[in-house]
């Protein structure tokens, strides 16, 4: 199939974005857009990203002029009888793209290959609404689109194998990454991404930590580019509601119900970058990556001059015994006066902890609770600081002014089992573990889906590898315990690699 032009229903951010693909890569793009405002909005952002493209020297000057004279807008789908391909990015609702796939049957050449980009809908129930579902496939994008390497080709049982062939041809010759994925809700990648960011938004909206501190743990702890919060707002939390509904009603659980926080905000028109604010708010002038917050007070106390640490791993016999040896090794090397005797008066008690956390037990156990803060290096470079119910706000500030000096970044959070990088982190590796156990994904296509769809310098199952599957299971222990949630409950598989000493990414790798 010889694919030169093309159409693209929809310039909300994907539509414009695929666009943009679609005409660097040098077709013909009509894109459609029946609102005048949001075509309007559309084209903005598109010469917006073309024009900062050349700004930053990716693009000359003729080369964007070239990429702009080959979008043509147009007001309605009657435009693409010549189409070759057309991708529909209307929003995620099947009736209203049921309707635009019949529309396309009575303008497109019988032979025209229609694709959706649909991101979590069933590609099956849509291509049931064309006369011709053998030429109907999922051309699922990422956001940004020009910048994110993946696209899942989603085939049903009716596509035509020479159409998904076409369609991964077109792909990889746009320098996109295609991957095949089955019809399943979410498909491989915002199956996982959606429930971990839905956990974010619980974890902010009960206090669990500040909006910054969640993303902080999620970029400096985890090594992700961006908070999952940020995230939300980029993706646009209306679509991110749309998806996790489809998620809930295919899956069900507290990991894909949607947060009560999100589906307020989409209720308040706080839909994220593109309505100027979500978790965090973007003035005009300011819609690019990262967005205002209040940030926090810069004023610190000074440092402790003398601290108790005290380990928790030793009295409660839970978390990282490796945790306090660190910490004492920096709060030495800082010059601060250090002693292990609970008996000792000191400015300051640093509760060494494991991910699973439990402050409060040592710190009654040491009588010096109202002094007590929990510490837990939940990184190279971060540290997790815990205040207990009974820890003073001179003891918070305290801490906070330790670690500061310690030279460590510090994202604050309640004590409760995974603290706040491990509550993001194990649940999502679990997730992905249940997709392999499901035989949906293999391990490398779901670390493909996550590197190439949402930049993740290494795949979950890469990470469950590095961190252990032991480990991942004594936290998602300690969660299930305290919450009692099924949904943090170590699946089968996972136990098994951790028993058997399996690596999750393969044999002979660790
Ligand atoms: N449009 C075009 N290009 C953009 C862009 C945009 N909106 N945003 C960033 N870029 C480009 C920049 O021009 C730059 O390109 P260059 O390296 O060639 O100069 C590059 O991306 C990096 O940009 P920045 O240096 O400004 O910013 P960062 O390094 O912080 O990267 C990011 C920004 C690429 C967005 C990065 O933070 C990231 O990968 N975030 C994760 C995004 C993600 O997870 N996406 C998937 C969401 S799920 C989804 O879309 C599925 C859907 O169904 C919901």
């Amino acid at each position: 199939m010889d694919i030169r032009e093309v159409g693209v229903i929809g310039l909300g951010t994907m539509g414009a974005g695929i666009a943009e693909v679609f005409a660097r890569g040098g077709l013909v793009v009509t894109a459609v857009e029946a609102d005048a405002a949001a075509l309007d909005r559309g084209l903005t952002a598109l010469s917006a990203s073309l024009a900062r493209a050349e700004s930053r020297g990716k693009l000359a000057a003729d080369e964007r002029a070239r990429i702009a004279a080959l979008i043509r807008p147009a007001p309605s789908i009657g435009s693409l009888a010549g189409a070759d391909l057309v991708i529909e990015v209307v929003p995620e609702r099947l009736p209203v793209k049921r309707q635009v796939l019949a529309e396309l049957d009575q303008v497109c050449r019988p032979d025209a290959v229609i694709a959706t980009n649909t991101s979590s809908l069933s590609v099956t129930a849509i291509a049931a609404g064309s006369a011709h579902p053998g030429r109907v496939v999922g051309m699922h994008f990422f956001n940004p689109a020009p910048v994110m390497a993946l696209v899942e080709v989603v085939t049903t049982v009716l596509t035509d194998p020479a159409v998904t062939t076409a369609v991964s041809e077109l792909a990889a010759s746009l320098g996109k990454t295609p991957v095949a994925v089955g019809d399943r809700a979410g498909f491989v990648a915002n199956a996982l991404l959606l429930p971990y960011l839905n956990h974010a938004v619980r974890l902010a909206e009960t206090g669990h930590a500040t909006r910054e501190d969640i993303d902080t743990a999620a970029t400096a702890g985890i090594g992700l580019p961006m908070g999952p919060l940020a995230l939300l707002d980029l993706i646009g939390l209306d679509t991110s509601l749309a998806i996790l509904d489809v998620l809930d009603r295919e899956f069900g659980g507290t990991r894909y119900t949607p947060a009560p926080l999100l589906r307020r905000l989409t209720d308040a028109g706080r839909t994220g970058r593109k309505s100027g604010g979500g978790f965090y708010d973007y003035p005009a002038a300011a819609r690019g990556p990262g967005g205002t917050s209040t940030g926090e007070n810069a004023d610190q106390p000074a440092p402790p001059g003398t601290v108790t640490l005290i380990d928790a791993t030793a009295t409660a016999g839970s978390g990282d015994p490796a945790g306090s040896g660190d910490l004492a090794g920096l709060i030495a090397a800082a010059g601060i006066n250090l002693t292990r005797n609970p008996v000792h008066p000191t400015d300051l008690v640093v509760i060494a902890l494991g991910p699973a956390g439990g402050a409060l037990g040592p710190a009654l156990a040491a009588d010096r609770a109202a002094d007590a803060v929990g510490v837990h290096l939940a990184s190279p470079g971060l540290a997790e600081l815990v205040p207990t119910a009974l820890t003073s706000a001179r003891a918070l500030a305290a801490g906070r002014a330790l670690l500061a000096r310690l030279g460590l970044k510090v994202v604050c959070c309640a004590d409760r089992p995974g603290l706040l990088v491990g509550a993001l982190l194990y649940p999502h590796l679990r997730d992905a573990v249940v997709m392999v156990a499901d035989g949906y994904a293999r391990p490398a296509d779901v670390d493909a889906a996550m590197t190439l769809g949402c930049g993740y310098p290494r795949g979950p199952m890469r990470m469950l590898a590095e961190v252990g599957p032991d480990r991942a299971v004594g936290v998602l222990g300690a969660m299930h315990a305290g919450y009692g949630d099924p949904a943090f409950a170590p699946p089968p598989l996972l136990t098994e690699y951790a028993m058997a000493g399996l690596s999750p990414v393969g044999r002979g790798e660790r």
